[in-house]
């Protein structure tokens, strides 16, 4: 991964953030997923009036890129006001596609931080725990 490469990313967060649906929250979110196949997927959040229905932005891009026939991805980046590290359920969703996917978190101001996946989610329950045999 080049910085140009990071940057390209952390650029198409930033820009899914702005469309971010959050007339609750006001906490603004975008991702955007680098594809093994190059493409990028971006998502956002979208918040909803029945509050538990809201959908965070990281998940948004992994269905978005999975409805695009995506399987693998290698990196997401992830754009707030103040930089803070995906939620526990997209921690989830992201580590079924690669538990070892590079997580790039950015502030607005320029901030970043890199991250494994495996650091955010020790000792996680993946595709391979599942016995579908018995
Ligand atoms: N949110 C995300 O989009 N991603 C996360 O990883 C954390 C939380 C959204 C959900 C909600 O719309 C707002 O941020 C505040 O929780």
């Amino acid at each position: 991964m080049t910085l140009a490469e990071i940057q390209a990313l952390v650029i198409a967060a930033a820009k899914a953030r702005e469309a971010a649906y959050v007339p609750y929250s006001h906490f603004a979110v975008g991702a955007a997923l680098l594809a093994a196949s190059g493409e990028i997927y971006i998502g956002c959040n979208v918040e909803n009036a029945s509050f538990g229905l809201t959908v965070c932005a990281e998940r948004n891009a992994v269905f978005h890129a999975v409805a695009q026939g995506e399987r693998h991805f290698a990196v997401v980046a992830v754009v707030t006001q103040n930089g803070v590290t995906p939620c526990g359920a997209c921690r989830q969703v992201l580590a079924e596609f690669n538990p070892q996917m590079m997580v790039i978190v950015a502030d607005t101001t320029g901030n970043r931080c890199i991250y494994n996946l495996a650091e955010l989610l020790p000792h996680a329950f993946g595709p391979e725990h599942l016995n579908t045999m018995q």
